[in-house]
């Protein structure tokens, strides 16, 4: 199958027509970012843009993404590798542990701040970010990193 991956074309050979796009990322185009924890649609750590709207990559079939345009938490930081605001506001605001969730939520919270104007509500992040599940953090500080995140952003945009 071809599709186009962090703004590159690429070719997955091989491919089985039960694979799942999360299989294909991360087994035959090396790109582990993208995290198989449920495989059923429940955590969302396997989260990625998928024609620019996120998806479940567990869920999509690997079919169903030929010739479609899929961004992971790879394609996230800068050609000159500098990291994404999203990316350093969890850096910076400890909502990392063991990290197998936060693939997903970066992808996750990036889709959703670059569709807000300024800093959301608390209620608006969790709800936007309940399909995101975390077994560590106990989400305040996933929530601060969202906030913070927020703020660079929209003083970036100003
Ligand atoms: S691995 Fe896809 S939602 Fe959990
Ligand atoms: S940091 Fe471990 S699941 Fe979220």
């Amino acid at each position: 199958m071809t599709l186009t991956v962090n703004g590159e074309p690429a070719t997955a050979d091989n491919v089985w027509e039960g694979e799942s796009l999360l299989y294909v990322l991360r087994e035959r185009l090396a790109l582990p970012g993208s995290k198989n924890a449920c495989e059923q649609g429940e955590c969302g750590s396997c989260t990625v843009l998928l024609d620019d709207v996120p998806v479940c990559s567990c869920l999509v079939a690997a079919g169903q993404a030929q010739g479609r345009d899929v961004v992971t938490v790879e394609g996230m930081a800068s050609a000159d590798g500098a990291l994404h605001p999203v990316q350093q506001a969890f850096i910076d605001a400890g909502a990392v542990q063991c990290g197998f969730c936060t693939p997903g939520l970066i992808v996750q919270t990036h889709d959703f701040l670059r569709r807000t104007a300024g800093v959301p509500s608390d209620a608006d992040i969790r709800e936007r970010l309940a399909g995101n599940l975390c077994r560590c953090t106990g989400y305040e500080k996933i929530l601060d990193a969202v906030r913070l995140a927020a703020g660079r952003m929209a003083g970036a945009r100003d």
